[in-house]
């Protein structure tokens, strides 16, 4: 395939990323239409790289600067995050790059130097909120924006064009040639796995979040060059700002019903159909057999209320319910929520008790426990239905 085009997206800037087609799976979130690696070539007397891409894409990287300028007049590479999807590259173009200094944070630096021990032999700049890096027109400035989502993530911004470069902040995971939102025709689509990322990425971070954007208020920011996906300017600014002050408020939960179950004989899917049919609010169906946790996480991100069902499974829960609720609450996706839970047994009934346990663990509210032997009868039915009352 030949190689995506560089592509000057805002004065002195252009686009040196990679995009990946073809990742399906990115430490376990399930990446359905792949991701991209956006990194930005700043065009100075003092040319700056803005972040690089993952290790395989390393290549392409280097040719894209070369289509550009000379690579001995690269002096500085930003590193925003050290996360191997932005650094993977950064040990090899650090032997290529032959005049560059990197310039990140400490513990950034730190992080760098163990994933990447030979970066040690190269110079490093230490930045902080109140150091700015001073190029010949150009002036950059530093956000630090812990657990947005690591230790170390910061925000680059260049005073003179009120461009941020946010990393993994307002990004998507999408392969696609477009680079801003302005060229998307199904704009609804990029807000749903903005929101999918925010959910599988961010989950625990809403505080962070709501301290990164009081911090950034003071700027005056005119685009957004993300590191992953879509980038943001002009009207569609306050889209993507939009959306992050709402999960910084805990406002994307919706008066909805995420219902996630793993049936063995059929009976616990009864009963998570009784309940999709007879709730009052907007269902999202998980069936695990057939439904990653990304999609659920998704769900879970949106609703209020989560049903979560499962069979008793020597003496427990399922694999794949366990599963499910280890890692919707590891992203803090089932604390706040009212959760019911039912579950079917044939001789002993533990798999909604352990469910019950883990949920409470998790600072979720256990609303409803429904047990029942075998299959689902009028006596179960009519406690399904008069459960979900306490959805309101
Ligand atoms: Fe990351
Ligand atoms: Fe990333």
């Amino acid at each position: 395939m030949p190689l995506a085009a560089t592509e000057l997206v805002a004065p002195d800037v252009y686009w040196v990323g990679a995009i990946d087609w073809s990742v399906r799976v990115f430490h376990g979130y399930h990446t359905d239409e792949g991701t991209s690696y956006n990194a930005y070539l700043l065009m100075d007397e003092e040319v700056t790289l803005i972040d690089t891409v993952k290790v395989q894409f390393g290549l392409e990287l280097l040719e894209r600067i070369k289509q550009i300028t000379f690579l001995d007049s690269v002096k500085y590479v930003i590193m925003n995050h050290a996360e191997n999807d932005h650094s993977g590259a950064l040990p090899f173009l650090m032997t290529q790059l032959k005049n560059a200094t990197i310039v990140t944070n400490k513990i950034c630096m730190e992080h760098l130097i163990l994933l990447y021990p030979s970066l040690k032999n190269y110079p490093f700049k230490i930045v902080n909120n109140s150091t700015q890096l001073q190029l010949k027109t150009h002036t950059i400035h530093f956000l630090q924006v812990p657990m947005l989502h690591w230790p170390d993530s910061m925000f680059s911004y260049c005073a003179e064009t009120n461009i941020l470069f946010s990393n993994d902040g307002f990004g998507q995971h999408i392969a696609c040639s477009e680079r801003f939102m302005d060229q998307i025709a199904q704009k609804d689509h990029i807000i749903h796995l903005m929101r999918e990322y925010s959910a599988n990425i961010l989950g625990p971070f809403q505080v962070p979040l709501a301290t990164a954007l009081d911090n950034a208020k003071g700027l005056k920011i005119d685009m957004i060059l993300t590191a992953h996906g879509i980038s943001w300017r002009g009207d569609y600014l306050g889209m993507a700002l939009n959306e992050y002050i709402q999960f910084s408020q805990n406002k994307q939960m919706q008066k909805k019903l995420t219902v996630v179950f793993q049936s063995m004989n059929g009976a616990v899917k009864k009963a998570a159909q009784i309940i999709m049919q007879g709730s009052q609010h907007p269902v999202q169906f998980c069936d695990l057999a057939i439904t990653d946790l990304t999609k659920c996480a998704l769900s879970a991100y949106e609703s209020e209320f989560l049903a979560i069902g499962s069979p008793t499974y020597y003496g427990q829960t399922t694999p794949l319910v366990e599963s499910a609720i280890h890692y919707l609450r590891g992203l803090s996706l089932i604390k706040g929520r009212k959760v019911m839970l039912f579950g079917s047994f044939c001789w002993s009934d533990k798999a909604v008790l352990s469910m019950k346990q883990m949920i409470e663990n998790a600072g979720g509210t256990v609303v409803s426990e429904i047990s029942f032997k075998m299959g689902v009868n009028e006596i179960t039915q009519a406690a399904l239905i008069n459960d979900l009352k306490k959805f309101v």
